[in-house]
């Protein structure tokens, strides 16, 4: 008997690009389904994005996400893992207690390096090119409490050439690690893991 797709919700904030390429990477997919997506902001190009697909969305804004538990728990009745794709608020820890080892987050730095407070989009290639790093990369890793300090599940580097890289080129250097890389991490662990 065919078992029931993987349900991810994705929660965004902002442009989006992760999220087009996660449901691009899952339409075909009979195992994992985008199902959700969640913003905290409902101007947020990401929700868009979703709605282009047919993809459910909802906004859910700070005080709710603080606040109203059994509200977003609702919402994520059914759902088996929260994917983080640029999502700016912090978790609370009903959700971290609810999803154990079940909400991934991606991080545009090799952490524990240019993580925590402050450190998120183009802070962080800010903060990478005034260091003159020699690399930079993206992080997937399990959310806990701790800001950017969860188990990473991988890493993904990209030379740097210091005293030629600007934020942007930076930036651009980690969009297609993201680009290349997230999707699969998500599918391999969504597929060994799965909920029961
Ligand atoms: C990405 O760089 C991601 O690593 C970070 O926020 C950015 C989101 O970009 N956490 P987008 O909204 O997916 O375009």
């Amino acid at each position: 008997m065919p078992t029931s797709p993987i349900r991810l919700a994705v929660f965004v904030s902002g442009e989006g690009t992760n999220l087009e390429n996660i449901i691009r990477h899952f339409a075909p997919s009979p195992t994992v389904e985008v199902a959700l997506v969640v913003s905290n902001r409902p101007e947020a190009k990401a929700l868009e994005r979703a709605r282009n697909h047919g993809i459910p969305t909802e906004t859910v804004g700070r005080t709710m996400l603080n606040e109203e538990e059994s509200a977003v728990m609702g919402l994520l009745d059914g759902i088996d893992y929260i994917i983080l794709a640029g999502f700016l608020l912090r978790i609370p820890p009903y959700l971290i207690t609810a999803f154990p080892r079940r909400i991934i987050n991606i991080h545009p730095s090799l952490l524990p390096k240019f993580g925590g407070k402050g450190m998120y989009g183009r802070y962080v290639h800010e903060a990478v090119c005034a260091a003159g790093e020699k690399e930079s990369g993206i992080t997937i890793h399990f959310v806990t409490e701790g800001l950017d300090e969860g188990a990473p599940i991988a890493q993904f580097s990209t030379p740097l050439s210091p005293g030629n890289e600007t934020p942007d080129s930076i930036a651009a250097k980690i969009h297609d690690l993201e680009q290349a890389h997230f999707p699969e991490v998500i599918a391999r662990v969504a597929t060994s893991h799965r909920k029961g």
